[in-house]
């Protein structure tokens, strides 16, 4: 890849040095931009940045890429710590039966849902998955996306679940982002275990967790924690079978309902709790001064029409909050990390720094990927955006729906 400089760049978004491995709370606040900046980069590494005024000058013009900045924002591209971005097809015929008046749950409840994701994978073969998959994540890119997670959970099945984590397997070796894995097999119970649940949770902690250890297939665990769902013992459960093969949990909690799943992850060293929409006091204190991730997925809420997570209180109370995208066929057929800002300031007002603190540095985090993502820092490998000519950064979630990033460079 060699060299870059991009010169004249209107404001250097995110930078510094020694900087935190997330903001929390108040510091949330906290954005640093350097107007009138340069950043250099060799193959991909960030070498140098600066004011223009202090610039040295190139010593060294071979195999130089020079980019011109002028009125054009940099910023370190968005990590996206939770996606299903690996499924089989989209469900629209759902998106139609919500518009006729059935709820995201009743649709579950007749066999829609997680479970009509999953017999539409079955029949997919692991090539077909990938390529769709690819095409997917090219299409993240090119709104910002520079690092994401995703999760297994639309497999169901010892085979199909393995399926899936070894599709995301050959993403992470080809996509040329960094991507996290995560198991998600306790998604939803397949119809054949409607009435035995604990023969499912059996195959998740006596079949499918020693073969993905094995194959090393997965860096996270996960569990629907919900009504309908999994229970928090059955999660407490299932993640203490994930910690004994050195999977750390990141779960799905307080979607519809508040069960006590929050409390309970963060005892169990939970990197991250996402989703959030419903949230008790006992889930605020869970989530105070801790260093659990406070995950929201606002374009969710946006699709189902369901409650905005309420990131203000949880800031207010010291939490740290990341924002993320969810990307998936049922809940949230959009990965656009630029809709996400916009509906983090619309809906829950979140400053255009808070929520970009939340979509850099503590996305990172969330993915244990501070130490290379997440900010512009000396000796960082993370994908870089140069946004389109824009009047300054509150801008991008200001004018909704258009694309501001002129270009990705990884
Ligand atoms: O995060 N809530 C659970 N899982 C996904 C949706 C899954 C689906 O509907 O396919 C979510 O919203
Ligand atoms: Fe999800």
């Amino acid at each position: 890849m060699g060299k870059v400089l991009i010169k004249n760049i209107k404001g250097l978004v995110q930078y510094g040095e020694d900087l935190p491995q997330f903001r929390r709370g108040e510091e949330m606040k906290t954005l640093p931009i350097l107007e009138n900046a340069f950043l250099a980069l060799e193959d991909g590494v960030i070498v140098a940045y600066g004011s223009m005024d202090d610039w040295g000058g190139i010593t060294d013009w071979r195999d130089l890429e020079v980019i011109d900045a002028e009125g054009k924002y940099v910023l370190p591209a968005f990590c996206d710590s939770h996606t299903h971005t690996v499924f089989a097809k989209s469900r629209e015929e759902e998106f139609v039966d919500r518009i006729n008046g059935l709820s995201y749950e009743e649709i579950a409840l007749k066999g829609g849902g997680i479970l009509n994701s999953a017999r539409k994978l079955a029949g997919m073969s692991e090539d077909e998955l990938f390529e769709q998959a690819m095409a997917r994540i090219d299409l993240l890119k090119s709104y910002g996306t520079g690092a994401l997670e995703i999760k297994s959970g639309y497999g169901l099945s010892v085979e199909a679940e393995l399926k899936m984590l070894r599709v995301i397997k050959r993403l992470k070796e080809a996509s040329g982002l960094s991507i996290k894995s995560t198991f998600l097999g306790a998604h939803a119970f397949p119809a054949e275990f409607k009435e035995n649940h604990r023969g499912y949770i059996d195959m998740i902690i006596n079949e499918m967790i020693p073969k993905i250890a094995e194959e090393k297939l997965a860096d996270y665990i996960d569990v629907f924690c919900e009504r309908n769902y999994f229970s928090v013992e059955e999660m407490a459960e299932i993640l203490e079978a994930g910690a004994k093969v050195g999977l750390r949990p990141k779960v799905h909690v307080n979607q519809f309902s508040a069960l006590g799943g929050i409390k309970k992850a963060v005892e169990m060293n939970a990197l991250s709790v996402d989703h959030l929409e419903e949230l008790t006091d006992e889930d605020i204190e869970a989530l105070k001064d801790s260093n659990t991730m406070a995950t929201i997925l606002p374009s969710c809420s946006h699709f189902l029409s369901i409650p905005f997570g309420d990131a203000k209180r949880l800031m207010e109370n010291n939490a740290a909050v990341a924002l993320a995208s969810d990307f998936n066929p049922g809940s949230t057929p959009s990965g656009n990390l630029q809709f996400v800002w916009s509906l983090a300031c619309v809906k829950m007002r979140m400053t255009p720094e808070e929520a970009l603190n939340a979509l850099t540095i503590n996305g990172a985090y969330a993915m244990d990927l501070s130490s290379t993502h997440g900010t512009i820092s000396v000796g960082k490998k993370t994908p870089i955006l140069i946004t389109k000519e824009i009047p300054n950064l509150a801008y991008i979630p200001y004018a909704f729906g258009d694309q501001h990033i002129e270009r990705i460079i990884e």
